[in-house]
């Protein structure tokens, strides 16, 4: 008698500043378990990070394969930068190897807003993505091909300060919505004409923040339709 084969699955982590979630995909990248969340620990070096990763691998039902956004530059599955991780530890360090040996599944890292954008683009003209969270994060595409490690965030846009020191979360505690609101509105107004980007997708957990209606061309996603990204980084050559 034939057995029925059990459908492709992509389990998506997403380490954040905040929080380190997973959530399982289909083939389609479409969501087929509950998203969990565990906090990230601070300090956050690699292997406190892996600390928190293991259990919540073991926790998860059969998997076939591993896609993990990253807070910062990631080339080759192994980290360049982090700026909200505390960056010096993570320099050099294979992340993609260290999963991959975790789960004893074939696994695939990127910046954690380009993974975010796959699960949202439409691969159609220049898309832009925008995570406003415990940093901004940012992706481009051109056609559904990312350009990678587009790193906006830390460009110096106001009185030295990057478009990240004016946005990132600790800093919306300390200001309010009211002129955060007003820094998102400059950085929206400043990203216009210079990319003259088809379309603009807002996400990352202060995304709900951004009062209504958007500028024209841009939309807002959650974080789980961005975790649905995690099945395109096995199609995508351009990593
Ligand atoms: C990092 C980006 C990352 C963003 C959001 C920034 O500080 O440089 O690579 O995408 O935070 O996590």
């Amino acid at each position: 008698m034939a057995t029925r084969r059990r459908a492709l699955r992509t389990l998506t982590i997403d380490i954040g500043g905040t929080g380190i979630k997973m959530i399982p995909l289909n083939a389609k990248g479409v969501a087929v378990g509950e998203r969990v969340r565990e906090l990230t620990p601070h300090p956050s070096k690699p292997d406190a990070v892996l600390a928190v990763i293991e259990p919540m691998l073991r926790a998860q039902k059969a998997y076939d394969r591993v896609s993990v956004g990253f807070p910062g530059v990631v080339k080759q599955g192994v980290v360049s930068t982090a700026p909200n991780l505390g960056n010096k530890a993570w320099r050099g360090f294979d992340l993609q190897t260290a999963i991959e040996t975790l789960a004893g599944k074939p696994t695939r890292v990127i910046n954690d807003a380009e993974l975010q954008g796959y699960g949202v683009i439409e691969g159609k003209g220049v898309e832009i993505v925008l995570t406003f969270g415990t940093g901004l994060g940012t992706a481009l595409y051109v056609d559904g091909r990312l350009v990678p490690n587009l790193e906006l965030g830390h460009h110096p846009l106001r009185k030295g300060k990057t478009y990240e020191d004016l946005v990132r979360d600790d800093v919306l505690a300390r200001i309010g919505k009211k002129r955060w609101r007003k820094r998102v509105a400059l950085i929206l107004a400043t990203l216009a004409p210079i990319f003259n980007y088809d379309r603009l997708y807002i996400g990352g957990g202060n995304a709900r923040r951004i009062r209504d209606p958007l500028p024209p061309g841009v939309e807002r996603f959650d974080n789980v339709e961005g975790m649905e990204g995690g099945v395109a980084l096995w199609g995508d050559a351009n990593r």
